[in-house]
């Protein structure tokens, strides 16, 4: 049977060292003879252990799979402005679509909206004299449904201009609008400008796949712009998925990579995410088309956003900008000092004091206090292109001399030859299938123990044998992982990618949450990296594997302290066909194990291809058994 599993030992203050315990799977439905035997031993002594970087293991989000955009950030309302169909009018207004006809409404975009930077608006044209029961007006189904549940209050904010004083109804309904979920009254007084309309409204039933509607009776004339609707219970009222948040949480992120990616780069620079245009009040921003991916963001989860979810995380944010380079086309190092400069003025206004020119933009979105970013990656995977070299070279050379604490990345590779450039960090990415991840657990067993650290920013099973999120592909990443926990002293970080996917959009596969309007379910590569949330800042300590069979077991063995006590965590990965019978052995301890606070946590399925689903959300499950220890 293959499976992971960890044994988690309470050690109070005596002495006595030795420990037997085999992994006999009670999770498993049926009871498999062992047909192979290894013996662990782990020397757990002080002089041999060695201290894992308090960063180790975090995450990496990216805009992908609508991760952001109709995921963690929980605005209901898709192209809020009007702006994804491009600023030639009249454009399409998808996904937003008409309650009417074409003899009772008419529905265009133009641009005369109050906001500058993102000037496309709707003009809606009742025509009817009598129109019919429930009025005409527009409609936005969210993100393949609005998620409206019974008892819970949303906030509408929306800017209307009419020169006509006029009623609109606001409403929250079935996605045939037949069933009314919440209704409200908007008077919109006659007046030349925009006015701000700001309501609240309490759903009295649940639909999962709702939408908003706007609608009128009222022959004339009325203009929107910037609707948004949010869901008055977001994590710490910072606008993001509260159940998704807690997933990230449980993992204990010690850092967050982002906001990608190819999402970094664009497949064109024009379409490149711009920290810039990401900041500042909602209603101001123009949002983009991330050309990547293929989807429209609103951006209102923008860099400001990010450097809060890192600190609602606790996580180290790591800010990956674009270094004048995309999928298509370069800015030559001759011609790339404004975007040097402008990723200066973005760690102003993470670090700058509420004084400085950007860190006062910070402040005035309700965050005097500097965001502490210390590491920087120059680029996503563009190592090699033209003008990498040359635009690195720029980038770091500025930062360091403004920022001298900040850990720079490079994207060159570094663990097989030397870098050609200073860097303190260099990216290593891998997805692939896995046999061959698993065989990478020795990858940095030969690399240089001098020189820039890894960050394995990207790594996962795909492709064969990854199924959407298969058992084997999560043991694989497993074993990985217990080679980069060994080999901390030259990785410093690592987290799995893709982190999210919106099931209604899946570009990627696998990926470790996968969550629509209203579920949301761990896929196995998820549960497998909880095994590894206490490492980050542990002692490491060498461990041996004697076994004929040890070619297909993968382990690593790890302490540490919490509140007073200490606890020994030794983890075991079988990624062969037979169960095998463990005898693990400690040796090097200065206390005695407590054996009736330890128990074993398994990581197992009744076949290796088992993946996790919204009706089947623990097929491979992650069970802990309590006092297993003889
Ligand atoms: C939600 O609305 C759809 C479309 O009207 C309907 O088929 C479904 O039964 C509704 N769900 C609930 C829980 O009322
Ligand atoms: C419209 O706004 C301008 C500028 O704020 C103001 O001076 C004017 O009085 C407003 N007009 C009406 C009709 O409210
Ligand atoms: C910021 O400006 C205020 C008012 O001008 C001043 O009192 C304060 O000392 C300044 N703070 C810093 C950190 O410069
Ligand atoms: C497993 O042991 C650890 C350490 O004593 C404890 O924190 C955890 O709650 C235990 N789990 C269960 C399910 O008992």
């Amino acid at each position: 049977m293959k499976r992971m599993g960890s044994k988690q030992v309470l050690v109070p203050t005596v002495s006595c060292l030795l420990l037997l315990f085999c992994l006999g799977c009670k999770c498993l439905a049926l009871e498999l003879e062992a047909t192979q035997t290894a013996t662990l031993k782990v020397d757990a002594s002080s002089q041999l252990a060695r201290k894992i970087p308090d960063t180790l293991f975090g995450m990496f989000f990216e805009e992908i799979n609508h991760a952001g955009a109709g995921g963690i950030w929980a605005e209901l309302v898709s192209n809020r402005g009007f702006e994804a169909g491009g600023l030639h009018t009249p454009s399409n207004i998808d996904p937003w679509s008409i309650i009417g006809d074409d003899a009772s409404i008419f529905v265009v975009t133009d641009r005369t909206s109050c906001f500058s930077r993102n000037i496309i608006a709707l003009r809606m044209e009742v025509l009817c004299d009598e129109c019919p029961a429930g009025g005409v007006g527009i409609y936005n189904p969210g993100f393949w449904g609005m998620n409206i549940e019974d008892g819970k209050s949303y906030n509408l904010v929306m800017y209307v201009k009419s020169a006509e004083a006029a009623d609109l109804t606001v409403s929250l309904a079935s996605s045939d609008g037949l069933q009314k979920l919440a209704s409200v009254t908007v008077p919109v007084a006659g007046t030349s400008n925009w006015t701000k309309v700001e309501q609240k409204l309490i759903a009295k039933g649940t639909n999962r796949t709702s939408r908003l509607q706007i609608t009128s009776n009222k022959k004339g004339v009325v203009w929107f712009d910037q609707v948004s609707l949010m869901p008055s219970d977001t994590f710490k009222g910072h606008g993001f998925r509260t159940e998704l948040i807690s997933m990230l949480l449980d993992l204990k992120p010690r850092f967050l990579r982002f906001p990608g990616g190819c999402f970094v780069e664009g497949e064109w620079l024009r379409n490149a995410f711009r920290w810039r245009e990401s900041i500042g009040p909602w209603e101001e921003r123009p949002g983009h088309f991330g050309d990547v991916w293929h989807y429209w963001t609103d951006d209102g989860l923008g860099y400001y956003e990010f450097l809060q979810l890192s600190e609602d995380l606790g996580a180290a944010p790591i800010w990956v900008f674009n270094n004048g380079i995309s999928h298509n086309d370069e800015v030559s190092t001759a011609a790339i000092a404004p975007f040097v400069k402008d990723v200066l003025d973005s760690l102003e206004f993470a670090r700058g004091s509420a004084n400085s020119t950007w860190g006062s933009v910070r402040a005035a979105m309700g965050h005097p206090e500097p965001f502490p970013v210390k590491y920087v990656a120059i680029g996503n995977e563009d190592c090699g292109k033209k003008y990498y070299l040359g635009n690195y070279l720029k980038f770091y050379n500025a930062i360091r001399e403004s920022y001298p604490d900040i850990q720079m990345i490079s994207n060159c590779d570094g663990s097989s030859k030397p870098l050609d450039h200073p860097a303190d960090l260099y990216d290593f990415h891998v997805y692939t299938d896995s046999k061959t991840l698993f065989n990478m657990k020795g990858t940095f067993d030969k690399t240089s123990r001098t020189g820039p650290k890894a960050f394995v920013s990207e790594y996962a099973v795909w492709r064969t044998d990854a199924g959407r999120g298969s058992l084997l592909g999560s043991l694989a990443e497993a074993a990985f992982l217990t080679g980069l926990e060994k080999n901390s002293d030259i990785v410093q970080m690592a987290s799995y990618a893709p982190l999210f996917v919106n099931d209604n959009d899946q570009t990627w596969n696998p990926d470790a949450i996968v969550f629509n309007s209203w579920q949301q379910y761990g896929t196995p590569s998820y549960w497998m990296q909880k095994f590894f949330r206490e490492s980050s800042g542990a002692m490491i300590h060498p461990i041996t594997i004697s076994s004929s069979y040890s070619g297909s077991l993968a382990a690593s063995a790890i302490t540490w302290q919490d509140s007073g006590n200490s606890f020994l965590k030794v983890k075991i990965v079988n990624f062969g066909p037979d169960t095998v019978s463990l005898t693990i052995s400690v040796s090097g301890l200065q206390v005695s194990i407590n054996a009736l606070g330890s128990n074993a946590t398994v990581l197992t399925s009744s076949n290796v291809k088992d993946e996790n689903s919204f009706s089947n959300p623990n097929k491979v499950k992650w069970c802990q058994q309590t006092n297993l220890c003889p």
